[in-house]
């Protein structure tokens, strides 16, 4: 593990608190940020920890999403690479040996709601918001959004989440399944450190197994599909517009090209 640019760890009982660390940017992962996070979550492994906390840095948001400014950088013929180098990094998380708790306190959109997604749980303060508005920018969720809040929440709703880009309150989100528990802001890693104490006390190598069992339950070739998508949609003319209409700060106008 090196020492990071944009992510911060730090050791709390017994617990890592991994944060990422850009507030001035909502959090927003750039390639920069993927690439630590998968060096953390590749060096990570039994015996550092018995669990980690995945939170956001400041008041505003978890992860706003994948940085937008660097979609410029998307084309017809690498879209599909990038989906799949960030699916890659979503499943290094869901892979990792010690259970990891999204911390979700503000903004979880696109990237970022497909980042607490890839966690083993999900704690959320009462100003958390969820939402996919990718659809929005041209593009489809595609570090494996379609997949695991389908599996979360179920095919219809994840379907109306994803096509209408509407948002989740933390409340809702409760309701339908996408949180374990919805706490006011202060008391947001207490619970994350509440369950992981939990945890700590049980044989790690079994938490290990039961989390690899679990989560082999959502492995298929949606990704493949999903990855494959997400490249096809920088062949479109609405890709760029909805880009630049974030970029512009102003509202989209789609010509269904
Ligand atoms: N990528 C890059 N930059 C982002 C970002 C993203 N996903 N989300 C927010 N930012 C940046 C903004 O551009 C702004 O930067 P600036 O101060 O240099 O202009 C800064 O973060 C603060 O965001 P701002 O939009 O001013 O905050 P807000 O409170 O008015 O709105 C959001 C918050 C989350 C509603 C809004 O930022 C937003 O819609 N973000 C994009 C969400 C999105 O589409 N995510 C999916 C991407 S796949």
């Amino acid at each position: 593990m090196g020492s990071y640019l944009n992510l911060s760890v730090q050791k709390e009982q017994n617990a890592l608190i991994l944060t990422i660390n850009r507030p001035e940017k909502l959090n927003a992962l750039n390639f920069e940020t993927l690439s630590e996070l998968s060096d953390f979550f590749t060096h990570i492994k039994l015996g550092d920890a018995a669990g980690i906390i995945l939170t956001g840095a400041g008041e505003k948001a978890f992860v706003a999403g994948a940085d937008i400014n660097q979609f410029i950088q998307l084309t017809p013929e690498n879209g599909t690479e990038i989906a799949k180098e960030g699916q890659r990094i979503m499943f290094l998380i869901e892979n990792c040996p010690l259970p990891v708790v999204a911390a979700v306190n503000g903004f979880a959109f696109g990237g970022g709601c497909e980042l607490a997604l890839a966690c083993h749980m999900r704690v959320a303060s009462s100003n958390a918001v969820f939402g996919q508005p990718e659809l929005n920018l041209g593009i489809v969720p595609g570090y494996g959004g379609s997949q695991r809040l389908a599996h979360l929440v179920g095919k219809g709703r994840a379907l109306e989440i994803i096509c209408t880009t509407r948002t989740v309150s933390a409340q809702e989100g409760l309701q339908i399944g996408l949180l374990n528990y919805l706490v006011e802001p202060h008391e947001l890693i207490a619970k994350c450190h509440e369950i992981i104490n939990q945890i700590a006390k049980k044989p790690p190598i079994q938490v290990h197994y039961a989390l690899q069992s679990i989560m082999a339950s959502s492995n298929s070739n949606g990704f493949e599909t999903e990855a494959h998508f997400f490249g096809e949609c920088m062949k479109t003319a609405d890709f760029k517009e909805g880009v630049n209409a974030f970029l512009e700060k102003r509202k989209s106008t789609f010509k269904g090209q």
